[in-house]
This record gives C-alpha cells, sequence and structure tokens, in this order.
C-alpha cells in the first residue's frame, strides 16, 4: 500500500508503504503522536509529478487538490477562458513590436505548486504577514504551497529574461465559500519592465535612477520586516520622472483594458493602496450597479524584486486582476460556485466564437434535466442548410414545448449512401424552472415536438 495522495485530475490513492512505515516508526515521538491525532494525511503528497513529504503545516485536502488541472480558465467557451482570452487580446493590441507582433508572452499553465519563496520571500511579503498564515493558505508542507497568487510567478519569469508577461491561472486560498467566496479562483497577473532608452526616447537626458542611490542591493533584514509606512510617492532608488512616467503608461493601458471589458462610459477611479511587491501602490475600481468595486491591483515593482531576478537597468510595473470577479460583473453570473459546475444549462450560454458580445446569464433550474434525442430523416432532396434550416426547427421546439426546453442541439447529420435521403438528430434538454418534470410527461413533450415536426417540415421520425 502507498502512503501517498496522487493528485492528477482524480487519481487519489491513499496508504502505507513498507518503507514508509518504517520512516514513520523511525520518526520522532511528537511526529507520531501528531500522525496519530490526523490519521488521514499521507506521510508525502504526490502533486502534479512532484513528491513532498509532508509536516505539520500539511493543510491542503483532497477536495481541495481535485482542483488541480481542471484549467477552467482553459475549457472552451468557459466564461473564465473568455475573460482569459479577452485580457490577453487587448495586452496583444495594445503592445507590438516593430514588426507587428504582440510584445506580450503569455504562460497560462505554470505549476500552482510553488515555494513560500516564490509566493512570499520573492516578492518581499514580511515574514509576519497575515497572508502567510496557515490559516490562509493552503499548505503542502511547511516550503511549499498551492500558490495564493499568481504574483508567484514574476521572479521566476524574469530571471528567465522575460520582460512583457502575463500569468493566468488558478489561486488558492482558504476562505468561506458562498456566493462570492471559494477556496480556489483565477487571476491574470502581468508584468512589464521598460530600460531607460526606452521609457525616455523623446528625452534621453532623463535617468531612471536617482544619482545618491549606491545600486546595490537591499537589506534582506529590511524587505522581511513588516512596515507598512511606505512612501506612496516613490521608491528611493527611482527618479521621480521614471516613476511618473510608467504610473501614467500603467494607468492608460488598465484604464484601457477597463474599457475594453465595460465599455468605454464605465465610471473608475484609482485609490491609493499597499503591496508588498509595488511602491507606489493603486487599486482601480469601477462604479458599477451604485457600488465601487475594487476590479485590479497594480503600481511600480519594488527595484528590489528586479535585481533578485538579476535585472538592474528597467523599472517595472504589474497588476494583478480576479477573473471572477470581472465575470460575475460582465455577465451577472450571481455565484462564484457556478464557475465549477457542469451544467451544460451553464455553460452552454457562453461561446468564445464572439468573445465581445456575450449575453447576460439566465438563471438555471435547480431541478434535474432530462435529455431526449429526436432523429430523422429530410424529403428527398432536401438537406441541412439546403431546404431544412435547424433555426426553423429550434423555433418550432420552443412553440412547441416553451421555456421547459432548456438546449437544443443538433448532435448529428449523414446522408444515406443508397437512398440520398439526409438524417438529422438533435438533442433536446428539457428542465422546468419550478419543479422536477416526471419522464412520462418529458415524453409527450418530445411526441408532440415530433409530430409537429411531421406536419411542418415533412420528416419521417425515425
Ligand atoms: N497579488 C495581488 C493579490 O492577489 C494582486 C496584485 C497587486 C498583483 C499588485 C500584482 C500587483 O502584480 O502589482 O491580491
Amino acid at each position: 500500500m502507498l502512503l501517498t495522495l496522487r493528485v492528477h485530475g482524480s487519481r487519489l490513492c491513499l496508504g502505507i508503504t513498507g518503507q514508509q512505515r518504517r520512516r514513520l516508526l523511525a520518526s520522532s515521538a511528537a511526529e507520531e503522536a501528531k500522525k496519530v491525532t490526523t490519521p488521514q494525511q499521507p506521510l508525502q503528497l504526490e502533486i502534479n509529478g512532484g513528491t513532498y513529504a509532508t509536516d505539520s503545516w500539511t493543510n491542503v485536502t483532497p477536495k481541495i487538490l481535485s482542483h488541480l488541472g481542471l484549467n477552467k480558465h482553459l475549457q472552451r467557451d468557459h466564461p473564465l477562458s473568455i475573460m482569459r482570452q479577452r485580457i490577453v487580446n487587448y495586452f496583444y493590441g495594445a503592445y507590438r513590436n516593430q514588426r507587428g507582433n504582440p510584445l506580450f508572452s503569455v504562460y497560462d499553465q505554470l505549476n500552482p505548486v510553488v515555494t513560500v519563496q516564490q509566493n512570499f520571500d520573492n516578492l518581499l511579503i514580511p515574514s509576519d504577514h497575515v497572508s502567510r498564515q496557515k490559516s490562509d493558505c493552503y499548505y503542502i508542507n511547511r516550503e511549499h504551497l498551492l500558490r495564493a497568487h499568481t504574483t508567484a510567478h514574476q521572479v521566476q519569469l524574469i530571471s528567465g529574461g522575460l520582460d512583457n508577461f502575463l500569468v493566468v491561472g488558478e489561486v488558492y486560498r482558504r476562505d468561506e465559500i458562498d456566493s462570492t467566496h471559494y477556496p480556489v479562483f483565477h487571476q491574470a497577473d502581468a508584468v512589464r519592465l521598460v530600460t531607460k532608452d526606452k521609457l525616455f526616447e523623446r528625452n534621453p537626458g532623463l535617468e531612471l535612477f536617482e544619482e545618491t542611490w549606491s545600486g546595490s542591493l537591499a537589506d534582506p533584514k529590511r524587505i522581511l520586516s513588516s512596515s507598512k509606512c511606505m512612501d506612496q510617492t516613490k521608491q528611493p532608488c527611482h527618479t521621480l520622472e521614471a516613476v511618473k512616467l510608467m504610473e501614467h503608461e500603467m494607468k492608460h493601458v488598465l484604464v484601457g483594458l477597463t474599457k475594453e471589458l465595460f465599455g468605454p462610459r464605465i465610471k473608475y477611479r484609482w485609490v491609493d493602496t499597499y503591496f508588498p511587491f509595488t511602491q507606489p501602490s493603486w487599486e482601480l475600481e469601477i462604479y458599477f450597479k451604485d457600488n465601487w468595486l475594487e476590479v485590479l491591483g497594480c503600481g511600480i515593482m519594488r527595484h528590489e524584486i528586479l535585481q533578485q531576478a538579476g535585472v538592474h537597468q528597467s523599472i517595472g510595473y504589474a497588476f494583478g486582476v480576479g477573473l471572477e470577479r470581472l465575470a460575475m460583473i460582465l455577465f451577472d453570473i450571481p455565484d462564484i460556485r457556478l464557475f465549477w459546475s457542469n451544467d451544460s444549462g451553464f455553460l452552454s450560454q457562453f461561446s468564445e466564437q464572439d468573445l465581445q458580445n456575450q449575453p447576460k446569464y439566465k438563471a438555471i433550474s435547480h431541478y434535474p434535466q432530462c435529455t431526449n434525442d429526436l432523429s430523422f430523416w429530410l424529403p428527398p432532396d432536401v438537406e441541412v442548410d439546403a431546404g431544412f434550416s435547424p433555426n426553423d426547427f429550434y423555433d418550432l421546439v420552443r412553440s412547441v414545448a416553451g421555456d421547459v426546453v432548456e438546449q437544443i442541439r443538433l448532435v448529428d447529420k449523414f446522408k444515406h449512401p443508397k437512398t440520398g435521403k439526409s438524417s438529422v438528430c438533435f438533442r433536446i434538454v428539457y428542465r422546468h424552472m419550478e419543479r422536477t418534470m416526471t419522464q412520462a410527461e418529458v415524453n409527450e413533450m418530445h411526441k408532440q415536438i415530433a409530430d409537429a415536426s411531421v406536419e411542418s417540415f415533412n420528416v419521417q421520425i425515425r
């Protein structure tokens, strides 16, 4: 037996190997006592191909781990995937190189298992910051956790030589579950770095860094002390001109994104805030349904972060945005749990064919769906879209059955090789808004649709 919780999609397995049992016996009495009090906890976890020894920090659960790899932000027609594409497309359009190619690269499949170093230390999050608490994060062990924000990948990507990139993915935070909170949600994070030559193309005399600044690395002790007293004007190393120009560009681009998403007349405002990894920092709020709602956080990147990543001659801005929040506002989705629904009544309402024009979400019924197929032969010489239009059939179904039909889809069509006749099959999903429908009731309605089709389209039911 394996004492391993293996997670990749839905593969979970719990048990003990002989070697692990020996290790368990050899471990200290205190450790052992802990294992006894938490008997379900395996000695090690296997997640996305990595093996992690558990310890007193481990608090991930099989339920939370089951979200890894679901990739709702990449699922075709999913509202989170539509949000991802709209943000990415906006950035592709907003920044192009001299050849006209997008400047930003996109990372949307990075492993959500990160180190404490990546999630916190690299981003100068103080060692006593509340966000590090066990009660707030999903720890795999004392060194690894499920990323609490997509910002966790900044240093790794900058170190790899990137200077314009977007990271999109799911993040994990311990939270209550209600209509606006779920412990797994999605973020997009972006970084843009520019050098002096680019920033001051038109003002070559200006500098990124203060002449008086020594250029040496910040004292790590200072990085890790929890002092919120930060000057909102600028970091000591930067010149005011550099910060103001970056701020201007960043705000211009982010207001552009907001208008692209919510329309050109959206009311917005900038609010000063604090993030350990940016200085100065802002939140962008939009006015929606009589309330100011925070939609994103951003700022001028702390120079220590760039230095750690080996970048010494650039200034950067970064921002982070939650996808669920945007989608809930944009599509009028009332409950964050719907994003995890596999109910086709939810998913069929969105389509990435036309990213800009999405309908508002219509509440789906809590009652069960009932699916029936209807196949028929079209009259001789008639084919789909040549004498028979599926849209006509959809209208007929709606006029016969009304709102209890939730979805209709053409699932199959073929032409008989000998007779030359065409056959079609439609899948009709029935669901009542107020009660459970009986199968007999659905069958009766289905028969009425079949009869009406024979009459209207001269088809032959198969
Ligand atoms: N990581 C922040 C959060 O999860 C959001 C954020 C703020 C990201 C500012 C950034 C940034 O990259 O510059 O709340």
